[in-house]
This record gives structure tokens, C-alpha cells and sequence, in this order.
């Protein structure tokens, strides 16, 4: 059967209550479209998974804190459709935003804990917007399986959370972040960097990654932390939101990196915010933070 494209709540739910009465599984993911590589993993991690699966495209206005922000956001639904046709999912959900925001709706789902600081901090009202368009595209779609990336670790720990809460079926599968061939985690922010930035960005992977060797390895963390810091400056991002070493998986701000720990940074570049995460190895060495960070 050909992938077919659903906008309204109530013949996706037809299309659910027949694969149910068949005794099939469905698996979900979720996403604001302008697909990549990323996206793409997290599909077929769900086509191994479920008997069926549904890919869901909205960008949920009440997750960006900048209007101009939702406004440059890319909409790429052609594109969209034809890059997921090759992979035989069963369903594209494209929700009308009356179907997911009717009128009168006046609900908010709001995780605190993992929410607080990082991007939370940085985008007041941003995880209440994701907790609440999540919950409600879980429960649309009657979903038994759905797939996060690690690039959105604080996002992951949210949605996990929410899961957990409210006693939701579904199951929240984690998958590791995919990353351009110079280590750039791949976003559909990307497309925003011009070409200079865009040979710019992979310093944040490779700043991150240098920044958590030293710490796993012993060496001071917030010293470790400036220095990462002004390596990103030094190598031309614009401002860094931040860079902070937090409990995996409470994500609680820590000093010293003795239980497991990772590592968060958002930074601009050319008007985008990137963000990147890794976890903080257990290393035995000592290193010198010194000899971190050399901008490319
Ligand atoms: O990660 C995203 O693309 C969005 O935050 C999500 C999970 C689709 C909710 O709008």
C-alpha cells in the first residue's frame, strides 16, 4: 500500500482502529517536517519495531518563544513526502492546526524538573509547548512505540517524564544522534546556516567532545567549561546560551562530573541556535584543560 497523507484526527482514527483490530503495533515519530538523515533513522528504527507506522509533521507554534523564529521555520511538506515515500510507512499525519489546537482548548502539560535550565532556561514556555503537543499526538495516533533522538536529550527526559506521569502506553525508544560526515548533529536548523557558518558549526561537536574527555579524565569541570566556552567564541559563534555539565538522566546541575554526567551546549552562529550533547566518558587519565578546544 502506498504511504498515505492523513489531516484530520478522525480518519487517522479510523486507520488506527483497523490495524487494532488486526492485532498490529504502531510505532510513531514525531516531527516539525524538514527532514534529514536524522529523521530518517528514527523512522527506521520504528519500522523495525511496529507493524505500522505513522509519521507526523506539525510545526507546533506553541513551542517556539520567537515569533520571528516560527516564522523562518522551513515548511517543506512535498519534499517531505517524497523523501519518506521510499521507506513504506503507512501513514504521513499532517494535522490541520484546528485538530490539534481546537477552539477553546485551554490545557498545558508542564514537566518541571528536567525542564528547568538548558534550554528551558534559555526558551521560557518551550517544553510546556513540546509536553503538550507530544501528549496529544501520542494519544491521536495510539501510538505503542515512539522514537527520540539524543540531540534533543532535555526534550527525550521530558517526553519520558510526561510517559511516566500520565501513565501513557507508549513506550519512548532513545536513538543515538546521527551527524554529518565532519560531526555536525544533524538539524533541520542546519539549512538556516549560510555556507560560512555552515563550515563553522562542526566546532561545537568537536569543542564538546574535547571539553568531556578533560572532564571524564578528571580535569577541572568549570575550567574545562570556559575554556570550551571561549573556544567557541575564538572560533566565531556569536554567543554561547550555554555550556553545563548536568546528571544523565535527572539532569540536575552538577560540579564535578562523579556519577553520570553530560554534556550540554547551545550556541549561535549566523542568527541559528545550535545544540549538541554527549555523554561524559569514564576515562582514567588527567589531562591538561589547556590543551583543549583548538578552534578549526
Ligand atoms: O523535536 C521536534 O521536532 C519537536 O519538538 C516535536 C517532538 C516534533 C514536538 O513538536
Amino acid at each position: 500500500m502506498p504511504m498515505r497523507i492523513i489531516r484530520q484526527k478522525a480518519k487517522l482514527q479510523a486507520q488506527t482502529r483497523d490495524w487494532r483490530r488486526s492485532g498490529e503495533t504502531i510505532g510513531v515519530v514525531l516531527t516539525m517536517g524538514a527532514l534529514h538523515d536524522g529523521h530518517l533513522s528514527l523512522v527506521r528504527a520504528a519500522l523495525a519495531r511496529a507493524d505500522r507506522v505513522i509519521v507526523t509533521v506539525f510545526v507546533n507554534p506553541r513551542q517556539f518563544n520567537n515569533p520571528e523564529d516560527l516564522e523562518n521555520y522551513p515548511r517543506t511538506e512535498e519534499s517531505d513526502a517524497r523523501t519518506l515515500a521510499p521507506l513504506k510507512i503507512d501513514t504521513l499525519y499532517v494535522p490541520a492546526p484546528e485538530e490539534i489546537y481546537p477552539s477553546g482548548f485551554s490545557t498545558t502539560v508542564s514537566v518541571s524538573g528536567v525542564s528547568d535550565g538548558l534550554c528551558g532556561g534559555d526558551r521560557p514556555g518551550h517544553f510546556d509547548g513540546v509536553a503538550t503537543v507530544v501528549t496529544k499526538l501520542l494519544l491521536q495516533t495510539d501510538a505503542d512505540y515512539t522514537f527520540f533522538g539524543d540531540k534533543d536529550y532535555q526534550q527525550l527526559q521530558v517526553v519520558r517524564r510526561v510517559a511516566n506521569d500520565l501513565d501513557l502506553k507508549t513506550e519512548i525508544v532513545a536513538c543515538p544522534t546521527v551527524r554529518e560526515e565532519d560531526g555536525l548533529a544533524m538539524s533541520s536548523r542546519n539549512l538556516r546556516l549560510g555556507s560560512g557558518a555552515r563550515a563553522t558549526a562542526p566546532v561545537l561537536g568537536r569543542v564538546l567532545e574535547s571539553a568531556a574527555n578533560v572532564i571524564g579524565r578528571g580535569g577541572n569541570v568549570s575550567q574545562a567549561l570556559e575554556t570550551a566556552h571561549q573556544a567557541l567564541l575564538v572560533a566565531g559563534f556569536d554567543k554561547v546560551d550555554y555550556f553545563e555539565v548536568r546528571s544523565d538522566p535527572g539532569l540536575l546541575a552538577i560540579e564535578t562530573a562523579d556519577q553520570p554526567a553530560r554534556l550540554f551546549a547551545a550556541a549561535w552562529l549566523n542568527g541559528v541556535r545550535l545544540i549538541d550533547n554527549l555523554p561524559i566518558p569514564v576515562l582514567t587519565q588527567t589531562t591538561n584543560s589547556a590543551q583543549l578546544c583548538e578552534p578549526a
